[in-house]
């Protein structure tokens, strides 16, 4: 969704902005923006339709001068993605410049009395009431940039992280956030940054303020960070150390993230497990089941909350956790379980899981259940997000920033921490033996090692890929642990390739899929030896009758499947419940390379945002 970027200090801004925007690129955004008070005092806004490297072209023959300055991409959200409703706005008379990242909902009444008392819009956005509202009660109440600032936010309902420019105090930055993420990097000689998240804020300073939703900030040259409420009270936030390294935001010589991001997995993996899995690897310690031991063991139901991928891998964490703990578990897309009056009683343990920690939806299902006194539980990637600090405990998965849009190494994060989870609560529960419970984690340690083997697959994925181009339909079958693997997989395919892809359990395929299966639809089936592989092979037989084109993933040397399907893809073994692991990694490389086939930017998926900070 929306970035934001800020500088405000001795070096040139223009270059500090341009490269903050591209670190957001990842966000996804339609339009680009930047205002700067040049060196002659002139507070100067430029945007573009389209990309960055749009922005900078338009640049070029323009007065980029000045130390201080705000950059923005948008997601649009109220209006078309045109060069009026780009970011960021100007107030009514050209004084501020204000970019926004969220949905200010009742924008139009107030929209409507500003029109009443003789204001202009030129935008059909959202932001621009906002910036009209501050101007209006700061010249009409004789007030300054912060108090106007403060009045208007009292008088907003929605989602925001705004950061404001005034050309007559050209030293100072205002930013401000509710339900919007913000932070500020504190730089060595005194100036400042500011960004949606840390990435354009790593290679400048390890030092930054995550605001809390309600803090306004004042950046202010030569002056300490203030940070303070509406009510004008003095705010305290930490002052943390990111640990984000630059190599993290490059490509690496990859031509794309994502296939940067998939390669990576076996040592994301590591990472998630190094410190908690001990070297002898035959046990878990994860400090947030030893400090909340009774809440977690004696859960008497589990719910987890998450959309996207990430409910993916809460379908096999529910498979994990009632296997193995024995403790009912409900998987809920947090953007329905926000607004369906569900039942939840207050020794429910919630789990939430996010790769962003920022997602609207999952927030909000976060904080229903905190009120409905549920004991909220964070599995989420990025450090010092929204969600790990808005949950009473939790686990961050450890897998480094992940950029490409379709989520790849966050998944495969997300289901080793449920693994290990699960592994944790079942042996304080003694549902599963001792001896279970150290093959388990043993194998778990052997995973990385079995991932690298499945990504050895690759160029035989990249040349089948380019046979399936052409379809226009595809579906994904898999039963158990593999029935999620087969709804991620028809994920990553239709958000990057644009072919209509849908996951579905094997043996449900004859209650309706069936009917559409013909030699034009390739049908992938995760067959990997497990409880089910016989009953798999009845349904890839199936479709093989109807006519259908069967590539299955199966198990290293099955040659039963090889010779009913039309093409096999084979993978290292390992415990049934660690399968989606090493599956779903052919499964994501099938993915990118048929966009690519398909001259797709894979990266950059059409209309889709990295992280949904709107509902
Ligand atoms: O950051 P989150 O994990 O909360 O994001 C949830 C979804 O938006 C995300 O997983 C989305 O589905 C991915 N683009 C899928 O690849």
């Amino acid at each position: 969704m929306c970035g934001i970027v800020g500088y405000i200090g001795q070096k040139k801004a223009y270059p500090i902005l341009i490269k903050g925007l591209q670190r957001l690129e990842y966000r996804g955004y339609d339009s680009a923006g930047v205002a700067m008070i040049s060196t002659n005092g002139n507070l100067n806004v430029y945007k573009a339709k389209g990309k960055v490297a749009d922005l900078e072209t338009f640049c070029e023959d323009k007065d980029v001068s000045g130390s201080v300055g705000i950059a923005h991409t948008r997601w649009a959200t109220h209006g078309e993605p045109n060069i009026t409703n780009a970011h960021p706005h100007y107030s009514a008379s050209g004084r501020l410049a204000l970019i926004h990242n969220g949905i200010i909902e009742n924008y139009a009444t107030i929209k409507e009395n500003l029109i009443a008392r003789g204001i202009h819009f030129k935008s059909v956005t959202d932001t621009e009431v906002l910036v009209q509202l501050i101007e209006h009660i700061m010249l009409s109440n004789d007030l300054c940039i912060l108090e106007a600032v403060q009045v208007a936010l009292h008088q907003v309902i929605g989602a925001y992280a705004i950061a404001i420019l005034d050309c007559e105090h050209p030293d100072t930055i205002i930013c401000a956030r509710q339900s919007s993420p913000l932070v500020v990097g504190l730089g060595e000689e005194g100036d400042f940054y500011l960004a949606s998240d840390a990435s354009p804020i790593a290679e400048y300073t390890d030092k930054v303020v995550y605001l809390n939703d309600g803090d306004i900030a004042v950046m202010q040259l030569g002056k300490d960070l203030i940070v303070v409420n509406t009510d004008n009270e003095t705010q305290h936030p930490k002052v943390k150390l990111i640990d984000v390294t630059l190599g993290q935001l490059e490509k690496g010589g990859y031509p794309f993230f994502m296939l940067k991001e998939i390669f990576e997995q076996p040592n994301c993996i590591r990472d998630c497990m190094r410190g908690r899995i001990n070297v002898e690897g035959n046990r878990i310690t994860l400090s947030a089941v030893i400090d909340y031991r009774e809440k977690l063991v004696n859960a008497h139901r589990i719910i987890i909350v998450a959309c996207g991928t990430s409910w993916h891998a809460g379908l096999i964490g529910k498979q994990l956790i009632e296997s193995l703990c024995r403790i009912p578990v409900e998987v809920e897309y947090a953007s329905e379980f926000r607004y369906r009056e569900p039942v939840i009683f207050h020794d429910d343990v919630v789990i939430a899981i996010s790769q962003s920690g920022e997602t609207a939806d999952t927030l909000a299902a976060i904080e229903l259940a905190r009120r409905s006194g549920a004991f909220v539980f964070g599995v989420c990637n990025a450090i010092g997000a929204s969600i790990p600090r808005q949950t009473q405990t939790g686990v961050y998965i450890h897998v480094g920033p992940e950029i490409g849009v379709a989520s790849t190494k966050a998944f495969t994060g997300q289901v080793t921490v449920l693994s290990m989870l699960a592994l944790c609560i079942a042996n304080e529960r003694c549902t599963i033996t001792d001896n279970q419970y150290k093959e388990m984690v043993a194998e778990l340690t052997r995973i990385p090692a079995k991932m690298e083997e499945a990504l050895t697959t690759n160029e035989q994925i990249e040349h089948l890929s380019s046979i399936f181009t052409y379809a226009k339909n595809c579906l994904y079958l898999g039963r158990g642990y593999n029935y999620p693997v087969a709804l991620e997989g028809a994920l990553k395919l239709k958000e990057i390739s644009y072919i209509h892809a849908e996951g579905y359990p094997a043996a449900e395929m004859k209650h309706g899929p069936i009917a559409l299966i013909d030699s034009e639809m390739p049908v992938f089936v995760i067959a990997t030896r497990d409880k089910l592989y016989e009953k798999v092979i009845s349904n890839i037989q199936e479709v093989r009758a109807r006519g259908g084109r069967v590539i299955a993933l199966v198990t290293r040397g099955d040659e039963q499947i090889r010779n009913l399907a039309n093409h096999v893809i084979e993978l290292p073994d390992t415990f049934e419940c660690f399968q989606p692991l090493i599956a779903s990694i052919p499964l994501q490389l099938l993915a990118y390379h048929i966009a690519v086939c398909k001259g797709k930017d894979v990266d950059r998926p059409r209309n889709l945002a990295k992280s949904v900070t709107v509902e």
